[in-house]
């Protein structure tokens, strides 16, 4: 039995991945100052995040670095005519050698386990599906095109860090396949104990990509 939270079926397992084939996936890419106001947007529709970013703070970590913000778009069930964001996902390069502060840290803790030199890395930073719309296969969705993307830039390797706490999370992100590459226990709650996983990137990831995606022309909604 999965782990999903809302329904009498659970919409997860290999059941659900055959009943998602004939969906398509609607997906855009944003430039940066549009991302960050639809990021804002979006994560008001999460009960998860105790802090939401802001897009000052999107802005000025994605800035200067490579970074990708794609959101699957669908239709509202009472309005069929019009598309709004339902998940997201955003993911930017990191380096073995970081100015700011959190980044240096993330890059300090991964420093035993990911091998930076001669190597592109990829840090999906943030992102999630609005809860009506999940167990439809939209993060999935973003994920491959994400995986797409990153292997087209040349990336080798995409980490992810998340929490003991995040279940859905961390069972969501066994089934797309990443590997935890490293655990941090928090000596207080274990609850708040950090968990890092990792994904090769190559050609081989796109084998295994399933989902139909349109993309969208860019921009707003
Ligand atoms: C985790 C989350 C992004 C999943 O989004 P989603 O759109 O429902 O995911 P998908 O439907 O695309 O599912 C992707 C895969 O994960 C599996 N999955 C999703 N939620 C799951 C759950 N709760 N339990 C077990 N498996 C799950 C699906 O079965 C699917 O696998 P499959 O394609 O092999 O069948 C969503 O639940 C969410 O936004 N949660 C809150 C975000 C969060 O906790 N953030 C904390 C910071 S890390």
């Amino acid at each position: 039995m999965c782990g999903w939270p809302r329904g009498a079926s659970a919409p997860c397992g290999p059941t659900a991945a055959r009943r998602r084939t004939h969906v398509e996936y609607l997906i855009r890419h944003y430039t940066l100052d549009e991302g960050a106001l639809e990021i804002e947007y979006i994560e008001e529709f999460f009960g998860e995040f105790a802090r939401r970013k802001t897009t000052a703070e999107i802005t000025a970590r994605l800035a200067d670095r490579e970074h990708l913000i794609v959101m699957a778009v669908a239709a509202l069930p009472d309005d069929p005519g019009t598309l709004v964001p339902v998940a997201y996902k955003v993911c930017h390069e990191l380096f073995a050698a970081e100015s700011d502060p959190r980044l240096a840290d993330l890059a300090a803790q991964l420093e035993d386990v990911v091998a930076f030199e001669n190597r592109r890395i990829l840090y999906s930073w943030i992102g999630g599906t609005r809860i009506d719309w999940r167990g439809q296969g939209q993060f999935r969705a973003l994920t491959e095109e994400q995986e797409a993307w990153a292997v087209a830039t040349g990336f080798d390797e995409v980490i992810v860090k998340t929490k003991n706490r995040h279940y859905e999370m961390r069972a969501t992100l066994a089934n797309l396949h990443f590997n935890v590459v490293k655990y941090v226990q928090n000596p207080i709650e274990i609850l708040e104990s950090k968990v890092f996983l990792s994904k090769q990137l190559g050609p081989h990831v796109l084998d295994l990509h399933r989902s139909a995606r349109t993309r969208l022309e860019d921009g707003r909604r």
